[in-house]
């Protein structure tokens, strides 16, 4: 068995082994306001980024503009009903339960990518041009990963959606966010309320994904 000199690795790593995904979640939070937006602030802060470029941005919408990030949403999947770009049956079916879901939690977190603040350093780096938004891209997805971990260590249940770009103008609209800001994700939170969550999850072997030399 691995020893770790240090006990929050070990408390880390169970972490890392409880964090879930769960849909059925209710609007009641563990821990203060001040609190979530302390986790969500150093997910931004210290999560690192390619030539510390810092080029995650954040919106964390608790109560009632959690719900009106979801009512917005689904009016958007109304107006794609109404166009004939989304089956009326479907949609009710399956996508308005699923938004109707999210929406009965505590708060979205939405993370963004300001690319453009990327051109003067994809000048100066031209032979590295191209990776500069996908780094981006894995810089945020870090800052997700550490919210979804952080709050689940507190009690939350939460999972992450990808509305984008379906719903990126009204987002912008609602919350006068900037244009550079190009929406990523978003992360709904709320305490869990379904005894059948979470679903058991399958494995591949560990063997057919990892290797080890020089051990
Ligand atoms: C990059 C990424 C994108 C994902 N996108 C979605 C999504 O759009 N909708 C969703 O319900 N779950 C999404 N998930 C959640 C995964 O389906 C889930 O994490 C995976 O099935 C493992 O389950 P677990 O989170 O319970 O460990 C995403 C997860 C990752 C890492």
């Amino acid at each position: 068995m691995s020893a770790f000199k240090n006990p929050a690795t070990s408390t880390l790593l169970d972490l890392v082994k409880s964090r879930r995904t769960y849909y059925g979640l209710k609007a009641e939070s563990p821990i203060s306001d001040d609190a979530i937006q302390r986790i969500v602030e150093d997910s931004v802060l210290h999560v690192p980024s390619s030539f510390n470029t810092q080029t995650s941005r954040v919106v964390l919408l608790l109560k009632d503009e959690h719900k009106k990030l979801w009512d917005l949403t689904i009016k958007v999947f109304e107006g794609l009903v109404a166009a004939g770009h989304v089956p009326k049956e479907q949609f009710e079916s399956s996508t308005l339960p699923k938004l109707n879901a999210f929406k009965a939690g505590y708060g979205t977190v939405l993370f963004f990518v300001d690319f453009e603040s990327l051109a003067a350093i994809k000048e100066k780096f031209a032979i590295y041009a191209d990776k500069f938004d996908p780094f981006a891209t894995e810089s945020v997805a870090m800052s997700q990963y550490l919210v979804w971990l952080a709050l689940e260590a507190e009690g939350f249940g939460a999972n992450l959606q990808h509305y984008t770009p379906l719903i990126d103008e009204e987002v912008a609209k609602a919350w006068d966010l900037p244009a550079s800001w190009k929406l990523d994700a978003q992360l709904v939170f709320g305490v869990p309320q379904n005894p059948s969550e979470p679903a058991e999850k399958q494995f591949q072997p560990l063997e057919s994904r990892f290797k080890v030399f020089g051990k």
